[in-house]
């Protein structure tokens, strides 16, 4: 018989009791058949809790890692493994060793963008939607925060603690300028402009609220304006239309776009269910610290918070 790629992977889903889980990035079309669409914090969550003998990631290859971190004994697939995060590459576990080493009595905290090898070097986790509350939360008056200098930054304007900072960024929010939202304004008047935290600094001061993706779906589905400019990913379009069809949604720049994010596509979803490749391992040297770093992010991030 021959299957279409949706009841194929809806057949490989069953015999091999997946969960398909997709960051709210991802294409359309594999959010759409996704088991869950969220935010780096609630897939990791997720993925802490979850039943199925195999997690198939639609996402990029820290968030897989993280999963296989927080459910050992699990499969977990990327069906994609070009898939990577240049922002997480920007920072090696020498790099936050040398760090600590220059700092001996701060904190050292990972931004979830990060390899699991660099999470084994730090006291713990952060995702943007849970940053400054966790920051917060901590004992120590120093901090060091790697990769994202401009979720440091963010953090940095609204603690008193102090904050070294790595200087890290994505490429695609790192691009939007003080013009589009000059333009913006001016196009859009009546609309809300909603950021992430890793745009630059003079971007998210213009800004009417900086957030998480996660935050800014909640923002924008209980908000009373029709219209929207968001300052994130483009594929966190998709699902703001599809949960809010009477409202309208513009993108802040064309910048916005994340090449490895749509490296995913309904193909390599089904062959990755079918090979069970490609698998995310880490060491167990390294996962036994990285995954104390990601567990303790959890203890103390379970409540959402902007930022
Ligand atoms: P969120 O944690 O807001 O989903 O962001 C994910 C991400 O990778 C941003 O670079």
């Amino acid at each position: 018989v021959d299957l279409s790629v949706d009841e194929e992977i809806a057949a490989l889903r069953r015999r091999r009791r997946a969960v398909i889980v997709a960051h709210n990035y991802q294409p359309a079309p594999v959010q759409d058949i996704a088991d869950y669409v969220g935010d780096s914090f609630e897939l990791s969550a997720l993925a802490s809790q979850t039943d199925a003998e195999v997690i198939v990631f639609c996402g990029v290859h820290f968030m897989a890692e993280a999963a296989a971190l927080l459910a050992p004994g699990r499969t977990v697939v990327l069906p994609d493994l070009r898939a990577g995060c240049p922002l997480a590459d920007t920072v090696s576990p020498e790099d936050v060793r040398a760090l600590r080493a220059r700092h001996p009595r701060a904190a050292v905290v990972a931004y979830v963008n990060t390899s699991a090898a660099v999470k084994a070097e730090a006291d713990l986790c952060v995702t943007s939607a849970n940053a400054l509350r966790v920051i917060e939360a901590l004992a120590e008056d120093e901090v060091i925060f790697v990769p994202d200098a401009n979720l440091g930054n963010f953090v940095a304007r609204h603690t008193r603690k102090r904050l070294i900072t790595w200087n890290g960024t994505c490429r695609a929010h790192n691009a939007v300028r003080v013009d589009d939202v000059r333009t913006a304004r001016r196009e859009h008047p009546d609309a809300p402009i909603v950021v992430h935290p890793e745009v630059p600094p003079a971007v998210a001061e213009r800004a009417d609220a900086v957030l998480g993706t996660g935050g800014m779906l909640q923002y924008v589905r209980t908000h009373e304006a029709r219209r929207f400019v968001i300052g994130t990913e483009a594929g966190i379009l998709h699902r703001m239309r599809r949960e809010n069809p009477d409202k309208e949604f513009h993108l802040l720049s064309a910048s916005l776009w994340c090449p490895t994010m749509k490296y995913t596509d309904l193909a390599g979803v089904a062959r990755a269910l079918r090979d069970l490749e490609p698998r995310i391992e880490v060491p167990p040297e390294v996962a036994t610290r990285a995954r104390r770093a990601l567990e303790r992010m959890l203890e103390l991030g379970r409540r959402r918070e902007g930022g």
